[in-house]
């Protein structure tokens, strides 16, 4: 029996993606028809890749995965989900800490729209205690992100410290 087309948005700062997101990504990829990783413009935050970076490492990384489109969104999440015809919105949570941040979120969204459910999703426990927040880091300290991040990101941040190297030579 065919059942219509479901759309699932993954909604993020994802500055940068790390593998975690990307768990979830490809978690989500195989529940729904279409997965929209849908990138925030952070209008008052300043993030440290570009939007056009963010949206460039997340294509790259999940090139392939067939259901998986990126786009990027401003303003409230439950408006551009109506717009795109979503079903869900897709959030991972790695522990309790999110899962107050997310309850939070979830049941905002759903006194703004009742209509759009939040699935929340758990990444690999080996991915569990990776962040944004963390990766960016562990780079401004010139650690090492084997295991953190796809290699689109890594590449990213090699370009960025190059480019600081030659600027301080
Ligand atoms: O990766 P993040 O920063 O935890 O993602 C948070 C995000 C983008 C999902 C959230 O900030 C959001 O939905 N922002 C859009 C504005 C909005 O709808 N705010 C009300 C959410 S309850």
């Amino acid at each position: 029996m065919s059942h219509p087309s479901r759309l699932a948005i993954f909604p993020g700062s994802f500055d940068p993606l790390t593998n975690g997101h990307l768990d979830v990504i490809r978690r989500a990829a195989s529940l729904f028809d279409t997965l929209v990783v849908a990138v925030l413009v952070n209008a008052e935050k300043r993030p440290l890749f570009s939007l056009d970076d963010r949206t460039a490492m997340i294509r790259e990384a999940t090139h392939g995965l067939d259901a998986v489109v990126v786009e990027s969104f401003e303003g409230l999440l439950v408006d551009y989900a109506a717009r795109r015809g979503a079903s869900a919105i897709v959030r991972g949570v790695r522990g309790a800490a999110d899962f107050d941040y997310e309850w939070q979120m979830a049941h905002m969204n759903r006194h703004l729209a009742d209509g759009v459910e939040t699935v929340l999703l758990l990444p690999s426990h080996k991915h569990m205690f990776i962040s944004s927040h963390l990766v960016r880091e562990i780079a401004a300290m010139g650690g090492p992100l084997e295991g953190l991040v796809p290699p689109a990101v890594a590449a990213a941040f090699d370009g960025r410290r190059r480019a600081r190297t030659e600027r301080q030579a």
